[in-house]
């Protein structure tokens, strides 16, 4: 890592005062960020401070590396009106589609705006019956391994449960063994995305290259399943209480529907964002209590205490407040959608600092969640720090797991409560293990993940609650 070091002045006139990150001729960081991510980002923050610039090479520009939660508080929330998601997320378009996540603008607003129904109580009620029953599901599945003693990798597990919670809540019951068309297509295509974020010079869906045949056809089986899933509810006229019905029945300001073609985008967007980013923080939180067992007992305690020998449902989530603690600690050292970037759209000014139009921001929560200044024993596991919750006011963007302003996580109450239910179901019947001489490593995938899994052994310690 080569930097060019500077002065920072308190008002430096412009970018080019901040410090520099070089990397190498022609291909600037990218062999750093290629290989490690998060230590090449940390050692960065580290060692040039809370503002950086870092050459990607002659194809793709340069990013500004931000870790100071103010600058953070004025990019996403502040001035959020200036940034929109940008080029890294344009790649993903042609693979995912032009959904909420991806869009930026009145097209942004509106979709976020249509979408959030699918998410009200009356919807979360109905997905916690899901949740409860995949997690039950989850317990009777392990049952078996941890009756032979077999070691289970629980990261595939709470995959697969994420993904049948998403895609339950999405279209209801009806959804049937179709369920595992979509599922099939779901990891070729997550995985072609990462690829696109980081390699810009793969050639577009159209190009008939073989890779992209193939994709073309796993997306053609997507498109199917999905457009008759819709196809079908429309005909039928059935009010469910699922997602897809609520994005049927979703208008905007004039009072438009979504077309059918922009209901698959959200579909996808939403099984996307929802189902790894939920699947890799259980993984986490099951490896962070099997390494610290004075949290495991008492994450346990108070499931005996709030729930006794009962499954745990949505309405005894309040009272779950160290489980629900331990989940927030495991995305404060795990975050699984470890870095958020936007694109400036005009001039700006924050603190002194310049962002030119066009520059990419890049802010890592996995940085600035790790970062000494802002939390105490940074690598320490210690769900105390979130009894009272998440961090708010001035230190709101100290812990952003799921992003924050107008753009914050549209499933994060779901997710937590996915998480809740899951977790607590699995430790009143299990208590699980890491097996002996491992010790899972974080690699970057679109979200951060454990590189090989998570194999752990079940251990049955209660009997079946009710
Ligand atoms: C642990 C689980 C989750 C984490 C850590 C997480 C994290 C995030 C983050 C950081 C963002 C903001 C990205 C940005 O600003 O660029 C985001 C956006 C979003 N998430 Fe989640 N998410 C989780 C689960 C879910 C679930 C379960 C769903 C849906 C069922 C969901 C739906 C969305 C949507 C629709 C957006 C886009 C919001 C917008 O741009 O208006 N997420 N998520």
């Amino acid at each position: 890592m080569t930097f060019v070091s500077s002065r920072l002045p308190l008002a430096p006139p412009d970018a080019s005062a901040l410090p520099l990150a070089q990397g190498r001729p022609f291909v600037g960081n990218l062999p750093f960020i290629l290989s490690d991510p998060l230590g090449f980002f940390q050692r960065l923050s580290r060692s040039a401070g809370p503002v950086v610039r870092v050459r990607l090479g002659m194809a793709m520009g340069e990013l500004l590396l931000v870790t100071d939660p103010a600058v953070i508080a004025h990019v996403l929330e502040g001035n959020a009106g200036n940034y929109r998601k940008g080029r890294f997320y344009q790649r993903l378009r042609g693979v995912f589609g032009n959904n909420i996540i991806l869009a930026d603008g009145p097209d942004w607003r509106r979709q976020r705006h249509m979408a959030a129904p699918a998410f009200s109580a009356r919807h979360l009620e109905a997905a916690g019956w899901v949740m409860a029953g995949s997690a039950a599901s989850l317990v009777e599945r392990l049952d078996g391994a941890a009756r032979r003693g077999e070691p289970v990798d629980m990261l595939r597990e709470f995959m697969d449960v994420a993904l049948n919670v998403i895609i339950k809540t999405l279209f209801g019951v009806g959804v049937g063994a179709r369920a595992e068309a979509i599922t099939a297509a779901i990891e070729p295509l997550l995985r072609e995305g990462e690829r696109r974020v980081w390699w810009p010079l793969r050639p577009p869906l159209w190009v008939p290259t073989p890779v992209n045949r193939h994709l073309r056809s796993v997306l053609a089986g997507f498109d199917r399943v999905v457009y008759e899933l819709i196809e079908e509810r429309r005909r039928s006229g059935e009010r469910r209480e699922d997602i897809l019905d609520a994005l049927l029945h979703a208008r905007d300001e004039a009072g438009a529907g979504l077309t059918d073609q922009q209901i698959r985008d959200e579909i996808a967007g939403f099984i996307v964002s929802g189902h790894e980013t939920t699947g890799t923080t259980l993984a986490w939180a099951l490896e962070a209590l099997s390494r610290h067992p004075a949290v495991d007992t008492a994450v346990r305690r108070e499931l005996d205490d709030v729930l006794g020998p009962r499954r745990p449902t949505a309405t005894d989530l309040p009272q779950l407040v160290y489980t629900r603690a331990t989940l927030y600690e495991t995305m404060r050292l795990n975050p699984a959608v470890w870095t958020i970037s936007r694109q400036a759209v005009a001039d700006d000014v924050v603190q002194g600092i310049p962002i030119r139009a066009g520059t990419v921001v890049m802010m890592p929560p996995y940085v600035v969640h790790r970062t000494a200044a802002h939390w105490p024993n940074p690598e320490g596991f210690d769900p105390e720090r979130f009894r009272n919750g998440e961090p708010r006011g001035t230190s709101k963007f100290t812990y952003f797991p799921f992003g924050g302003g107008p753009r914050r996580c549209l499933g994060a109450h779901f997710s937590m409560m996915e998480m809740q239910i899951v977790l607590a179901t699995l430790l009143q019947r299990f208590r699980f293990s890491l097996i002996p001489g491992s010790l899972p490593e974080a690699m970057v995938t679109l979200t951060l993940r454990p590189r090989d899994g998570l194999w752990m052994i079940p251990e049955i310690v209660h009997a079946q609650p009710a």
